[in-house]
């Protein structure tokens, strides 16, 4: 798998053409980033299940699901099965990640724990070996559009300092007004995989900006 994955979020795309959104990153994305929201877990609703089996058809691009939602055990499965590579559901929302991780696991998917902005990360350092990708917000979950939260990446360090302690394969990734001036110290502590909303699908070539991006992590 690639060193540096970027995962254009298509909250920030015109959801009325999402296939043709999707196809503007094809070839330049490695990870779309899907996030589901329900009003309950975060104050905002996106997209479900029904989307992402649609837009699942219309493209080859791996997808990367973000559950903001409360009880992850219920839904979680369904996006495994409708072929996202990757579904990630918050720690805040889940009673046992690591027998939610290992559903996920069973379902074919990789499985992803998010931990949200006023979540310490330290409890969940003993979970590492059981999942595969670590989801740290930059910022609260809930929106696209908000401010880099720098003082986020101590939890992007210690992350890193564990999975390479432990010599764990786990992808860290950061989500949260990551773009041209905030990817670099992201990468910097420790992140792998990057989530980009705004900063891609703000951008007049969306392709163009997702090298950029990438180009600035590998610096
Ligand atoms: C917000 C979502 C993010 C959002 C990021 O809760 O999890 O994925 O799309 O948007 P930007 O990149 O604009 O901060
Ligand atoms: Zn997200």
């Amino acid at each position: 798998s690639p060193k540096t994955i970027i995962a254009p979020s298509i909250l920030a795309a015109d959801f009325s053409r999402l296939a043709d959104e999707v196809g503007a990153i094809e070839g330049a994305a490695d990870w779309v980033h899907v996030d589901v929201m329900d009003n309950h877990f975060v104050p905002n609703l996106t997209i479900g299940l029904p989307v992402v089996q649609s837009l699942r058809k219309a493209t080859t691009i791996p997808f990367d699901v973000h559950l903001m939602i409360t009880d992850p055990e219920r839904w979680a499965p369904g996006y495994a099965e409708a072929g996202a590579h990757n579904v990630t559901f918050h720690a805040e929302a889940c009673e046992n990640p690591v027998a939610l991780a290992k559903t996920l696991r069973a379902a074919g998917a990789k499985a992803g724990l998010a931990i949200d902005r006023d979540t310490s990360v330290e409890p969940y350092l003993e979970l590492l070996p059981y999942i595969d990708t670590v989801l740290i917000m930059t910022i609260k979950a809930g929106f696209g559009g908000q401010k880099f939260m720098p003082e986020m990446l101590d939890k992007v360090r210690d992350v890193r300092r564990r999975v390479s302690a432990k010599d764990l394969s786990v992808r860290i990734e950061v989500d949260g007004g990551i773009a041209a001036d905030t990817i670099a110290q992201a990468a910097e502590a420790g992140a792998d995989a990057f989530v980009a909303g705004t900063a891609v699908y703000g951008a007049d070539d969306p392709a163009e900006a997702i090298r950029k991006l990438r180009a600035l992590a590998e610096a």
